[in-house]
């Protein structure tokens, strides 16, 4: 079984909402992201084709078919795409990614400690990411320029969906999702404040998507569907941990009234396309893109993101020829198209809190 089995989890033409995304240039100058595989622009082993093919026409170290909601905002930012922390090559002028593929927001040693250490487990939790972080600043900021960790309020801190991984690591093991909640928030809220005490003065914390609208849910736990058609269970998960969380980050601003931190609601867009996506030019807003066999087009061990075979249809999965129609890439991850529209609702349409804008008219910043 292929490890990103685990893993968690705007269209130009027929836009219905803006048709460009908003553009705030010279607004900021860096973006210092963390996350998860929604998040990770070549931290973790690149899968391979078809990932990256729609925008990039390669395989782009993504889990996509192209650009992730983090590529859409550096280019409203007007900055280019931000580079993973692992590569070597890469130019962190602009900024540095240090979001992880399988990365958790729960300790290794929680999964350790538990024997939940499976072997294709992702070692990177978000303390590693902290860690990742804390050396980048002691290598770039050595020698002249050193000043308070060389944090200033030219960065922004994206810190990215985390804790699909966590429910979806413990889903079917003795611990509870009301636990991997409340360590989850724990431990983003830790990492929120430590950037805070680093300097950091404007942050965008994303919520979870609604996590029982992929594919993947719907394969493991759609016995009971809500509204909408998504597992119930698990976009219970989904809808109990953001709402923590928000509580959380009012807790942070209360206490630092000087920073500004926007919460970027990920769910509340995904289920708004989900509850009508032909608006938004979805006309598959169930199926995998990426995938084969079953009502879902997802088949767990055939994946996207693997070679094996379907025991069921004796073929492998493949790529739809229009994945631009696809809410879903591959089952767990989205689409560049559902990034794209999810992108504008929380820049431009009020899913964010405070209103995306804030962060920009806070610092003076004029569109
Ligand atoms: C690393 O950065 C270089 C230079 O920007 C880029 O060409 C390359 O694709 C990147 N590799 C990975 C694994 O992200
Ligand atoms: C984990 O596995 C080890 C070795 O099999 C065993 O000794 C230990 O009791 C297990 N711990 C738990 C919490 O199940």
């Amino acid at each position: 079984m292929d490890r990103l089995l685990l893993l968690t989890l705007l269209i130009t033409t027929t836009l219905p909402l803006s048709t460009s995304l908003p553009s705030f240039p010279q607004c900021f100058s860096k973006i210092y992201a963390f996350g998860d595989s929604y998040t990770d622009t070549g931290n973790a082993i690149p899968p391979r084709r078809p990932y990256g093919e729609t925008f990039f026409q390669r395989p782009a170290n993504r889990y996509s078919d192209g650009r992730l909601m983090l590529d859409f905002v550096a280019q409203s930012l007007g900055l280019p795409f931000v580079p993973a922390y692992l590569n070597n090559s890469a130019d962190f002028k602009n900024g540095v990614n240090f979001a992880v593929a399988g990365s958790t927001a729960l300790d290794s040693d929680f999964y350790s400690s538990r024997n939940l250490s499976i072997s294709f487990l992702s070692p990177q939790s978000l303390q590693n990411q902290w860690n990742w972080f804390s050396q980048f600043l002691q290598a770039q900021c050595r020698g002249a320029h050193a000043k308070d960790g060389c944090i200033d309020d030219s960065i922004l801190f994206w810190v990215g969906e985390i804790g699909a991984n966590d429910y979806a690591y413990t889903a079917g093991t003795s611990v509870l999702p009301g636990t991997v909640r409340e360590l989850a928030i724990l431990n983003v809220a830790r990492l929120v404040e430590g950037l805070i005490k680093k300097g950091a003065k404007y942050l965008v914390v994303q919520g979870l998507p609604s996590i029982g609208c992929l594919p993947l849910s719907m394969v493991l736990m759609s016995s009971t569907k809500d509204d909408i058609g998504c597992s119930a269970f698990a976009d219970r998960q989904s809808q109990l941990h953001n709402s923590l969380l928000q509580t959380k980050l009012e807790e942070l601003r209360q206490h630092y009234p000087n920073t500004v931190i926007i919460y970027a609601d990920f769910s509340g867009a995904h289920r708004t396309i989900m509850q009508n996506p032909q608006a938004y030019g979805f006309t598959e807003p169930f199926k995998a893109c990426c995938g084969v066999g079953g009502p879902y087009n997802f088949d767990l061990i055939a994946t996207c993101w693997t070679d094996n075979v379907s025991p069921v249809t004796w073929q492998r999965a493949s790529a739809c020829p229009n994945p631009e129609k696809y809410v879903n890439w591959d089952g767990v991850h989205m689409t560049d198209a559902l990034y794209r529209v999810v992108a504008d609702l929380i820049l431009n349409h009020g899913y964010s809190r405070p209103p995306f804008p804030e962060l920009f008219s806070s610092k003076g910043c004029v569109n």
